[in-house]
């Protein structure tokens, strides 16, 4: 399907099938489209984790996300987090990597590493850390966009309490900040969701020739 048609289809799922699984080629797809996702300068400051144990995913649910069924219910479970300790060695390991994958000396990126290190560095830490979840936003964006073009069924979440989510995972020590719950399933037939028709301001009120 393409982009748009996807757009005006897809929609957040509230009831996942959770005898529906998703293939492997299918999360492949959506680990490629985070992996692609623009961020800025390049850093890419999260991860996505995948959380298996049922158990885990039902104190998810319990503890720390209101109860929402789609924690529990969907294929798979999903926190992105970002990345609590970006800092100088962050941006030099992203310079080493352009320089391998460009094949150019590493001194030809000194300039840009000390521009990026000028940016990023004079932001305080929390500013530092709400800087790396934005980027986990863009990311998010991109795999719900490409999940909704390859027909996969998604539920982002923000309703859950980041402490207790990294409490529950140990994502503190991980130097990780829970930042948004993304559920991947197949959405259940009955979800009331799945028949609504899609609200959004019209195109006015979004764009603005000033
Ligand atoms: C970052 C983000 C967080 C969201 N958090 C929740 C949530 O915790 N629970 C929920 O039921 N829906 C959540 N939603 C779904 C939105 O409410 C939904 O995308 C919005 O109402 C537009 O509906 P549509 O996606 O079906 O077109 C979230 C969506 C986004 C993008």
């Amino acid at each position: 399907m393409s982009l748009l048609p996807a757009l005006q289809t897809r929609y957040a799922v509230k009831k996942f099938n959770p005898a529906a699984t998703i293939s492997r080629a299918q999360l492949e797809l959506l680990l490629e489209a985070l992996r692609l996702a623009p961020t800025s300068f390049n850093l890419q400051p999260f991860r996505l984790v995948q959380v298996i144990d049922p158990a885990v995913r039902e104190r998810i649910r319990s503890e720390a996300a209101f109860h929402q069924p789609q924690v529990t219910e969907a294929s798979l479970l999903f926190v992105l987090a970002a990345e609590t300790n970006v800092d100088e060695r962050t941006i030099a390991r992203s310079i080493d990597l352009a320089a391998a994958i460009r094949n150019v000396p590493r001194s030809s990126l000194e300039a840009r590493e000390n521009q990026i290190k000028g940016f990023v560095m004079s932001f305080p830490p929390e500013q530092r850390l709400a800087w790396a979840q934005r980027q986990a936003y863009i990311a998010l964006g991109v795999l719900v966009s490409a999940a909704a073009e390859a027909k996969i069924d998604v539920s982002s979440m923000e309703g859950f309490v980041p402490d207790k989510v990294d409490a529950i995972l140990g994502l503190s020590e991980k130097l990780l900040r829970s930042t948004v719950l993304v559920a991947v399933g197949v959405h259940s037939e009955d979800d009331e969701f799945a028949h609504l028709a899609k609200v959004r301001k019209p195109i006015e009120q979004i764009f603005q020739v000033l």
